[in-house]
């Protein structure tokens, strides 16, 4: 009789043994194929896929190549009026309409925002100018990523109105410059 009690009881708690295992650490959602955390991966591009975005945007010149480098565009009326708009939309807040490095947010700059009509500007060559106004002191790194690769050169020839203006005449040379800054 107590033979049989405790067979019953082993055979009771083997079958809740083998059901306990069935349900809590059976076959589950980890054993079938299945992505863990982290696991997932970009899909790569079908093969054959060029770049446009970063072929079209050419990179700043290195210091090296910047000295040599000379503005492809000539000035003119077109080219000009190109590079006021988006000088006074790329640069006029914190150089200022006449480049005399008071707009109105860069006046909170401490360094102030190199007054474009100096000497020292003006004597940088084309690329040196570009490099600098992409990378230089004051706008590392996001100028660079900013400002289209079109409208580089027609900046760079705005300022060098800019400077022009200033050597002529430097009092009466701001007001003309910063008048033809803001139509
Ligand atoms: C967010 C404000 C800001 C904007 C926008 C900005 N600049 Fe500047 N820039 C500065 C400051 C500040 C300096 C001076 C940093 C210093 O003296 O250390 C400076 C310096 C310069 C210099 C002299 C760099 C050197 O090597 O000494 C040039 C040239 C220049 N900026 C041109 C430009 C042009 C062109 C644009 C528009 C494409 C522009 N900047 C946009 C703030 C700005």
């Amino acid at each position: 009789m107590l033979g049989k009690v405790i067979a019953i009881g082993l055979l009771v708690i083997a079958g809740f043994s083998v059901a306990g295992y069935l349900v809590f650490s059976g076959p589950r959602m980890t054993v079938q194929p299945n992505l863990r955390t982290y696991d997932a991966r970009m899909p790569l591009p079908p093969p054959g896929i060029v770049p446009v975005e970063a072929l079209a945007e050419p990179r700043v010149p290195a210091a090296s190549e910047a000295r040599a480098l000379v503005n492809p565009l000539p000035p003119g009326e077109r080219n000009l009026a190109a590079g006021r708009v988006w000088y006074n939309m790329h640069c006029a807040f914190c150089h200022g309409g006449s480049g005399a490095g008071d707009g109105p947010v860069g006046r909170s700059f401490s360094p102030a925002p190199a007054d474009l009509r100096s000497a020292r500007i003006a004597a940088m060559s084309d690329g040196e100018l570009l490099r600098a106004m992409l990378t230089g002191p004051g706008h590392e790194p996001v100028l660079e990523r900013v400002v289209l690769p079109e409208r580089r050169w027609p900046i760079v020839l705005h300022v060098r109105t800019l400077s022009a203006g200033a050597e002529i005449a430097p009092a009466s040379g701001t007001s003309a410059a910063s008048g033809a800054a803001n139509p």
